[in-house]
């Protein structure tokens, strides 16, 4: 008898864990059950919305802009980012392996990186300036080094850049 008491105290404990900690789990442990969208984090690189030459920022249909990036251990990719200031910039982000959490320094905006599904939001940086986006997410060994780095710059300037130079920091 009190076998059964000590499981069902342990129970209760594992239970209390998991619904303090549920906004760290839920999303993968959703994706595990075969909720999400589908998207295989393994292939990320190959084929779909995120492959190489699709990723960084680019300017669609009435000028609206949006950015794509995948976050892995240990790098954001693109590592730079070149957006337009007073411009809406669409992200749409994911994870190729565990949670990153985007932050970019100076601003409230932030977003997590979920592997197996796609997160969007909608941010607008004001003015030019260069903002720091570390990783906010214990994600492993590397997590303290892990950084990308977004560059506003003015919308003339931005319109000025080949496909190629929204996604360096280099060549300007
Ligand atoms: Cu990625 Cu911490």
């Amino acid at each position: 008898m009190k076998k059964i008491g000590f499981v069902a105290i342990m129970t209760l404990v594992a239970l209390a864990i998991l619904a303090t900690r549920f906004d760290m789990v839920d999303l993968p442990v959703w994706h595990f059950f075969g909720g999400g969208t589908g998207l295989d984090p393994a292939s990320l690189h190959l084929r779909g919305e995120f492959v190489e030459s699709n990723l960084g920022a680019a300017e669609g249909p009435g000028r609206a802009v949006t950015v794509r990036m995948i976050a892995q251990q240990f790098v954001f990719v693109p590592q730079c980012i070149v957006v337009p200031a007073g411009v809406p910039i669409t992200f749409r982000i994911t994870s190729a392996d565990v949670v990153h959490t985007l932050s970019f320094l100076g601003t409230d905006y932030g977003l997590k990186a979920v592997p197996g599904a796609v997160t969007e939001a909608t941010f607008t940086f004001d003015k030019a300036g260069e903002f720091k986006i570390p990783c906010h997410e214990f994600c492993g060994a590397g997590h303290y080094a892990m950084r990308g780095r977004l560059d506003v710059v003015p919308r003339e300037q931005f319109a000025s850049l080949l496909p190629g130079e929204r996604r360096t920091c280099e060549q300007r």
